[in-house]
């Protein structure tokens, strides 16, 4: 008789069980209890001096007899009158105000009054690199009846000087690029 044994083998399972670690990983953050600032020195902003802005002076002393223009530029590189007409053998006082908001880097306007004769884009190429000069060089002096400075949106400037003999001048506005928008004629009679 054949027996047959069958053996069983039990298997030993070891199970390892692994701890489960709490989620307690405590957060260590620890964080410097915040230093007490010292305490800031309270602003102490001076109250703006109420200085009532003194009316826009003109910059020069205009005589009574004087013949009084204003002429106006704008954030539109356009001046508001093309021609300007004034009596002979008086003097003359113009007042150019910029009438846009741009800052005078970017929409700058003066108004120069040039000689008979000059020729006004020669005048404004020799005067294109001239910044430091209000863009009227010295070297061009001797073309140029009159001349404000360069100014920015809100500003004036006044010139005063004679009128010049009887005849037709052209004036322009020697800011870069601006010539050709912003030019006018200067009538003397
Ligand atoms: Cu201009």
């Amino acid at each position: 008789m054949k027996k047959f044994h069958f053996a069983v083998a039990s298997m030993a399972l070891s199970v390892a069980f692994t701890g489960c670690k709490g989620g307690d990983e405590s957060k260590k953050a620890e964080r410097p209890a915040p230093k007490q600032l010292g305490q800031a020195p309270a602003a102490a902003a001076p109250a703006p001096a109420l200085a009532a802005k003194p009316a826009p002076a003109p910059s020069v002393a205009i005589p009574a007899n004087a013949t009084k223009i204003d002429i106006e530029g704008t954030d539109m590189m356009k001046f508001n009158l093309s021609e300007i007409k004034v009596p002979a053998g008086k003097p003359v006082a113009i007042t150019l105000k910029h009438a846009g908001k741009q800052p005078k880097n970017i929409m700058g306007h003066n108004l120069v009054i040039l000689k008979a004769g000059v020729d006004m884009a020669a005048f404004a190429t020799a005067a294109m690199g001239a910044q430091s000069e209000g863009y009227v060089p010295k070297s061009q002096a001797d073309n140029v009846i009159a001349a404000t400075k360069v100014i920015g949106g809100g500003e004036s400037d006044t010139i005063v000087f004679d009128a010049p003999a009887a005849g037709e001048y052209d004036f322009l506005c020697s800011f870069p690029g601006h010539y050709a928008m912003m030019k006018g004629k200067f009538i003397v009679e």
